[in-house]
């Protein structure tokens, strides 16, 4: 099954072909970072013009790459939700359109699946075959909108529980106000983990938030929080300190996911972790993962850094997976701001 994967939730314009087995024959991502680094974030109404705009040559390239045509791919899947509903607009109507004219099934995505997923994908040689997490696994999704802990039992969502998320700021979040705080423009994420890898984490110290080691639970905006407060008070640090800070800052985040990470691994009794989401690129994190598991005797899955950023081959995938189980949508397919998986932490101040 070959299937044509489209994505525009966010400030990323995918199209890719992917087929039934996770083998990517293209996947093609055109990023809007310059229009939005003006701005020092994601300005909504700029994303869905620029998906606008570039959506028609993404998804020609993303064929011509697989050298196939809208006549040889099985499904047309796109990511429905969660996202800008604005941005995610632009992506479910190219789709429908596509459907509708070649009378291709329609399958929605839910993004968050889509990095779930994005481990069994297979880049490059189609002969090599890297292994792959056996189920039950635990997976870390850390982007710039989500982080949270899930039980994965199964590729699909009914089969997907959530063990902790944060309570206020994504992980990628943090990074990317921190790195606005400290001038580093936008995204800070992967400015930090550059800069960290020549820092001295020891300089500086810092709390760590919600550490308690029986919570699944993440906070990062008090983190922010300390930052603000240090830089206020000292200024912005430039060279070595700079690098310390960036340091600091990294392995308490780093800390925290990789640790409870580690902690819902072994309560689950699960054999196989996977990380995923634009977080999962960091260096630090990538390490301190592989660290944990060969410690405590489990497999951490840790995909290549084009599955972990938004791209469309995770969608194509997790569309391949929905149509295999015979499910698609018609044409009232909508685009909306909520994740279909299960959420049970709540935002705010927690108890534990
Ligand atoms: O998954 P993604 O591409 O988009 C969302 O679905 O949000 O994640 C983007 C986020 C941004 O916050 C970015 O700063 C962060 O991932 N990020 C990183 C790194 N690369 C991307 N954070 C830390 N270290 C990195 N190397
Ligand atoms: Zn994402």
């Amino acid at each position: 099954m070959l299937v044509l994967g489209i994505e525009s939730s966010c400030d990323e314009t995918g199209a890719a072909v992917v087929d039934e087995r996770g083998r990517v024959w293209s996947d093609v991502v055109e990023s809007q970072i310059d229009v939005h680094a003006l701005y020092g974030g994601v300005v909504p109404e700029l994303a869905s013009r620029d998906h606008l705009r570039n959506v028609g040559p993404v998804v020609s390239q993303a064929l011509a790459k697989a050298n196939v045509k809208v006549a040889d791919v099985d499904a047309i899947a796109v990511t429905s939700r969660p996202g800008l509903v604005g941005a995610l607009l632009v992506g479910v109507q190219v789709a429908k359109g596509m459907a509708w004219a070649s009378g291709k099934p329609l399958v929605g995505v839910d993004h968050l699946m889509g990095h779930l997923l994005s481990v069994f994908l297979r880049r490059g040689e189609p002969t090599v075959e890297s292994p792959v997490p056996e189920f039950p696994f635990v997976c870390l999704l850390a982007s710039g909108g989500h982080t949270a802990l899930y039980r994965v039992d199964a590729p699909h969502a009914e089969a997907i529980h959530e063990l902790g998320a944060t309570r206020d700021d994504a992980a990628g979040e943090a990074f990317d106000k921190v790195g606005k705080l400290l001038r580093l423009g936008y995204p800070g994420g992967p400015v930090i983990d550059r800069l960290a890898a020549s820092g001295d984490a020891t300089k500086v110290t810092l709390s760590r938030p919600m550490a308690q080691k029986s919570s699944l639970e993440f906070s990062f905006s008090g983190l922010k929080t300390q930052l603000a407060q240090r830089i206020a008070r000292e200024g912005v640090p430039e060279g070595q300190a700079l690098a310390d800070l960036c340091a600091a800052f990294q392995d308490v985040v780093v800390g925290s996911l990789a640790g409870k990470l580690d902690v819902a691994a072994r309560r689950e009794g699960v054999r196989h972790v996977v990380i995923g989401g634009g977080v999962a690129a960091n260096r630090g994190l990538r390490a301190r993962v592989q660290e944990l598991a060969a410690a405590h005797g489990y497999s951490a899955h840790v995909p290549p850094l084009a599955s972990c950023t938004d791209n469309a081959a995770m969608i194509a995938y997790a569309g391949a997976i929905r149509a295999g189980r015979g499910e698609h949508d018609g044409l009232d397919l909508c685009a909306t701001s909520a994740t279909v998986l299960p959420r049970t932490t709540r935002k705010g101040r927690g108890n534990r």
